[in-house]
Parts: structure tokens; sequence; C-alpha cells
């Protein structure tokens, strides 16, 4: 032992400490909204923490809040069963069927002889918000955080522990000793709703628009499809939050339950709290199922001012004795049930249809209709999607229709209703010609979308220069709406190179446009070139090619000639990718128009390369290596890396890690478990190397490895 300790910390014991801080400071941050430590200090101990674990690799624990942020996943999710299957509720839509559910529970009480009589604290019901969100089952053994789950079919679900470790206010490890308890427990299961708050489902879909990718249709598929992506670091990027709701033991590992385990619901919601998590403040513990109707009214009426979205109200028997006595039937607990808010729908009618052209050429049907007030706004506008959408509601203009507005979405029309046809309706189908420039249209195979494909359609190259100079593309300021129409209309600008050529007279005769303005906006404009390449393969508008999968692209293909070049299999390849995303680059670059386009962007001096280099590792030169370009695969567990050291350490070499075996990798990296990239790398002829093998080629000690490929 040390004689003083003070002077030189020991590692282990500063790292728990460390440890301890953090999780404090996230917990009081991201649970209790109140925060306890500067940011700038957190980002200290932060990161001498994770100096610390690169230092001592053996340090690093699971619970440690370095962990949060992911690593590269294997490439699908494993199927896990769940211990105890995730129900779900029997739903009522009013109050009768709220007493209808009382009824029944209650005979069966009697049928079965279970007494119903409770203690005052343990009585009565338990209403509590049902979160519109995707519910997760959180297996936390000996304290920690082991596994996260999907629910799935609610017998089998997904594992994304990596996934739900992102989300801040899931505590890595329990605060059992703050619930009093002796021990942690042994394995318990922590049940909730992950969900994304509105503003964050709004941003997202804003982004996805630009991006020209489907949006998402409420904040219940956004939550589902974020969990479920394969890259934990996008999910780290996007507020998932998280509200618990169930605490249970597991009984086939543990024995007895610790001292002070709640006995009603209303305790357990307070000793979820404890433990560290988002309780949803906004429950109820009601006496009477009167008392429960006035909640679901009040809830009904107040929920639009809630930051996330609510669906309905989960009313529990509050005595849990008695919640395990009535069990469930074959679908449903019987001692639960939701209340569902009316659909927030209203029929109206149908005035006309117009037909939007967005950038990528796709053409939209858009319903115009008499304005109808619908979850607290007026809806005059609902979108139709698609060809296949018009023929499915077999929709004719005068028609009464029937909206809805589904989260804060765009609203949608969901159902007509024939029987209300004037005579003589006229039946609405796609146009054969884009409203925009008259050309035929076309709708490829497998596509839903009916497209204009007239490369300088005046509505394409509207969207497009809108797009170019959107925030986060090119970023021009005064390059608004309104001068994007002008300029199109005065035929001043006929593709997006044009903008580089623009000249103050030449904008002068505009209407409103004074000299200063004039001046201002050509700088604008020449200031844009000094923008980095990932905004501007962002702002090229391909399709599926949203300010995310610009930047990975970049880290890959550096330069826009080598993307170009790649061929689709190797852009597919690259780690978040995937086949859509490569073939729509694919399609885009064999366009002639497309490679002019760039081509004269060069000549205008746009940046299409990456030019800042990332700073070295300290230790490390920039001289390239051996190593330099050479493309690596990791598979399995490896004995002491994790990915993200393993990443780290090939990339500070000048080594690529990418997701998946092709001919152009150049080693596969094997640990334990390796799966079914073992077996295309030894289909290939691809050298397999071990961890020790890889450190080795890294450092080369002592004599030096041939990297040489056979
Ligand atoms: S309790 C056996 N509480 O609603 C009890 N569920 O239709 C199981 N949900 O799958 C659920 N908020 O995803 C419960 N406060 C809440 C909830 C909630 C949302 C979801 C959950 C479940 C579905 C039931």
């Amino acid at each position: 032992m040390t004689s003083n300790p003070a002077a030189t910390p020991d590692p282990q014991q500063r790292a728990s400490q460390l440890r301890s801080q953090l999780q404090k400071a996230g917990y009081a941050y991201y649970v209790l909204a109140d925060p306890i430590m500067e940011d700038a200090i957190y980002d200290r101990l932060y990161r001498e923490l994770q100096d610390l674990e690169q230092e001592f690799p053996l340090l690093i624990t699971p619970d440690s809040p370095t962990q949060r942020v992911g690593d590269r996943p294997a490439s699908q999710f494993q199927t896990v069963r769940h211990h105890i299957p995730l129900f779900s509720l029997e739903n009522a839509f009013d109050g009768d069927e709220l007493r209808g559910w009382e009824d029944k529970w209650q005979r069966y009480a009697q049928q079965q002889a279970i007494p119903t009589g409770s203690e005052d604290d343990q009585a009565g019901y338990v209403c509590e918000l049902k979160i519109d969100g995707s519910a997760l089952a959180l297996t936390y053994e000996e304290g920690v955080l082991v596994r996260g789950a999907t629910r799935g079919d609610g017998t089998e679900g997904e594992e994304i522990t990596q996934n739900v470790k992102t989300i801040r206010s899931i505590p890595l490890r329990l605060q059992w000793e703050a619930a009093g308890w002796d021990r942690p427990p042994a394995r318990v299961e922590i049940r909730g709703e992950a969900f994304l708050p509105l503003a964050s489902f709004e941003a997202m879909n804003q982004q996805r628009m630009a991006a020209g990718e489907n949006l998402f249709a409420n904040p219940r598929n956004a939550a589902a499809g974020t969990l479920r992506l394969l890259d934990s670091r996008l999910v780290a990027e996007r507020s998932l939050d998280f509200f618990a709701y169930v605490l249970q033991i597991d009984d086939s590992v543990s024995n007895g339950e610790p001292i002070g385990w709640p006995r009603s619901h209303w305790q357990t919601l307070q000793t979820l709290e404890t433990l560290g998590f988002r309780v949803n403040p906004n429950r109820e513990h009601c006496a009477t199922l009167a008392a429960v109707q006035t909640y679901c009214e009040t809830w009904d009426r107040d929920r639009h001012d809630l930051p996330y979205m609510t669906d309905g109200v989960v009313i529990k028997l509050n005595n849990r004795r008695l919640q395990d006595q009535l069990g469930f039937t074959q679908k449903f607990p019987r001692w639960a049930i939701a209340y569902k808010y009316a659909a927030e729908e209203a029929p109206t009618q149908l005035l006309g249809v117009t037909f939007q052209v967005g950038r990528t050429g796709a053409i939209t049907p858009v319903a115009e209709l008499a304005p109808v007030s619908l979850a607290g706004t007026t809806v005059s506008r609902a979108t139709l999607h698609n060809s296949d959408r018009l023929t499915e509601l077999d929709i004719h203009i005068g028609d009464t229709v029937v909206v809805r507005k589904a989260g804060e979405i765009i609203p949608e029309v969901l159902r007509t209703l024939p029987e209300l046809r004037p005579g003589n309706a006229e039946r609405i189908t796609m146009p054969t010609h884009c409203p925009a420039c008259g050309s035929p249209t076309i709708r490829p195979e497998g596509e839903a979308k009916t497209r204009c494909v007239n490369t300088s359609c005046p509505a394409i190259l509207r969207g497009s220069l809108r797009h170019w100079a959107s925030r986060n593309a090119l970023d021009i300021e005064g390059l608004g709406e309104k001068l994007v129409e002008q300029l199109v209309a005065a035929q001043l600008v006929t593709s997006i190179a044009d903008l580089y050529t623009l000249t103050v007279d030449q904008l002068l005769p505009l209407e409103r446009m004074g000299k200063k303005s004039a001046e201002k906006l050509v700088a604008a404009i020449a200031q844009s070139k000094q923008q980095p390449f990932p905004r501007v393969l962002y702002g090229l508008g391909i399709r599926l090619v949203g300010a995310v999968n610009a930047k990975t692209l970049v880290e890959q293909f550096p330069s826009i000639d080598q993307l170009m070049g790649a061929i689709e299999e190797e852009v597919a390849a690259v780690f978040g990718i995937g086949e859509e995303i490569a073939r729509s680059l694919g399609q885009w670059f064999a366009i002639d128009a497309n490679r002019q386009l760039i081509n004269q962007l060069r000549t205008h001096g746009l940046s299409l390369e990456h030019t800042v280099e990332p700073p070295p590792p300290s230790g490390v030169t920039t001289d390239s290596t051996p190593l330099t370009g050479k493309t690596f695969v990791l598979t399995g567990t490896l004995p002491t890396l994790s990915r993200g050291d393993a990443k780290a350490k090939i990339e500070a070499v000048g080594g690529k890690v990418t997701g998946s075996v092709s001919r152009k990798t150049s080693y596969v990296v094997v640990g334990e478990a390796a799966g079914s990239k073992l077996d295309k790398a030894k289909s290939l002829n691809i050298p397999c190397l071990s961890e020790s093998d890889l450190l080795d080629l890294i450092a080369p000690t002592p004599a030096p490895v041939s990297t040489d490929e056979p």
C-alpha cells in the first residue's frame, strides 16, 4: 500500500470516484433537471476518466459514464427471450367501459375468493399517463444494467443494450443504497416507455424532409425506429428519454425480496424514482373510479400542453398483492386497463387537390380542405401521400373526408365517406404530366412516388436551390424562398452553379432588390465557397443523403472523385450507409447533368474534398504508415480492447474500420463468438487477426511484421 495516497491517487480509486461523481451529476441533470455541476467541470472530469480508462482499459466498468456513447454494433440485433413476458393492456374508450372493467375484476376476485380489502396506502387505483413511445425491458444484475430489450411480440424482443445506454435518464447502476436496501437485488427488471419529446420529433422530421427521407408518422414510430438503429452513435444524437413504470424481481435468480420492497404500485413508482429513474410526475393515487374518471377527463383536455405525446391513461390497481393474485388472462393483466383518448379525427369537405413537386422530383398530392378545427389547430390542407393512397381512398372532388392529426405532424386524410358523395364527382388520379414543367411523369418500378424527371423542371430547381442555401447545407444568408422564386422566374439561375456567376447588376432589376441587398447576397454566395465538403455533399440534395450520412460518407471517401469512383458495393459497406443509399448515390452520379454540376462547382472553387485532418493522437506521427488506407473489420468480442478502443488504435495508424466484409477488406480482427463476418472473410481469403496480432501489427514488437497481403 502506498503511504501517501493523496499525492499519487491510485488509478482504480480515482476512476471509481470519478464514476460516482459523474453519475451523480448526470442524474441531477437528466433525471432531476436540477444540475449540480457546471458543464465545463463535468467535461473535465469526464475526460479525466476517459484518459484513465484509455491508459488502464481494465478499469472500464459496464456502468462507467463513458460507456454511454456507442460502439460500432453488430450487423444485426440478437433476439432475446423476456424472463417475464410483456403483456399489453385491454382498452377502454369511455366511462362505461371503465366501470365494466371494475365490475369484471371484482367479480373475478369474488369467484376466486381473493380478498380485496387493503390498508389505506395500498388501496384504490393509480393513474398514469400512457406515454406514446416504445416499451423497454431493462435487466439489472447486482444493481448494474446488463441488458436492454425492446418489447417485440411480448415474449421475444431485440437486445439493444448499447442503444439503451445512450439514454441519459436511464441509470447504468441502480441507486439501491438510497432505497434503503441492504444489498443490490440479484436480478430485477425495470420496464417503461422510451419516447422522443415532441420538439425533437419535429426537428427530426424537419431534417428528414430536407434530406428527402420519409417522415415518421408519430413520435412512437420515431422512438421505435431510433431504438432499432444499428449505430448507437446516431441513437445518442437523438434525444430519447425514458419514464419507468414497472419494477419486478426475477424470482428465478433472486432469493427473496430486499427489505423495503414496495407493496403498492404508488410506492413502486416512488422506489423507481429513488433508484434513479425518471417517473412521470403527472400520476395520481385515486381512491375511487369516479376520481379515475376525473383524472382521465382532465388530461384529455390538458395533454396538448405536455412536451411529449400521450395517447391515454393507464389505470392500475394499487395493491401489488392483489395484482399478483388477480394475475393475467391469455392477453392482459386483470388488474390494469388503458383508457384511450378518442382519436383526433374530424370530417370535412374536399375542395380540390394540388400536386406539389419536391426537389427530388417526387410529386405529392395535397388535399385542399374546408377549414376544420383539429387538436387545437385549424387544418385546411392534408397530405394524400401518393398514387397508391389515392387508389385506396378512392377519393373524389367534393367528397366528405375524415382527417386526422396524429401527434403534431402533417394532417392526413384517413378515409372518405362515399355515401355522402355528390353525383358526377370527379375521381382524383396522379397527373400524367408535371404540374410545374409539363413534361411526362414516371413512376419507377417498386416506388410509391410518381416523379418528374426533367432535370430543368423549375419546381425541382426551386427546391434544390432552397435546400442548397439552407442552414445545414451551404447556409447562404438572404437566399430565401421568395428570392429563389424570383431568380428562377427571371431565368437568372438555371442550376445551382449559376448562383456563383450572379452579379450585382443582374440582381438589381429584381423586385424589392436594392444595391445593398444585392451586394450582400453576392458576398454571401461567395462566402459559401468556404463551407466544408460534407455540407456541399449534403447540399446537393441526393435522395437519402442527409447531413449525418454526408458526414459518414466523407469520412470514408474524403473527396467527391473518390466517392464517384467507388463501386456501389464499397459505398454500401460503409457503416451506417447500406445498399439503398449507395444505390441512390450511384443513380445520382450516373446522370450527366449532375456530373456536369460537380465540374462547374469545382471550377467555382467549392470544397469537394475533405481538407481538415483530425489532429494526430499524441505519440503518433502523421507520416503514412504501412497501415495507411488499409481496411479493417471487427467481429466478436476482443479479450481486452473494446470496439471503440480497437477502432481508435487502427485509425491512429491511418487504417479504416468498416462495418462489413468485402473483397476490399484488408484484415478481419476476430474475437470471441465471431459471427458470419468470419465465415465471409474465410470465403474471400481475407487474412484474420487476433487481438494480439492486431496490436503487433500496429506497434510491431519485437520484430517488424510484414503487412503485405498474401
Ligand atoms: S403498464 C402489464 N404504464 O402501453 C402492464 N404501459 O398497451 C404493462 N405504456 O406496451 C404496461 N405508458 O408500451 C404501462 N404508464 C404506462 C404506460 C404504458 C405507455 C404502453 C406500454 C404498453 C402499452 C400497453
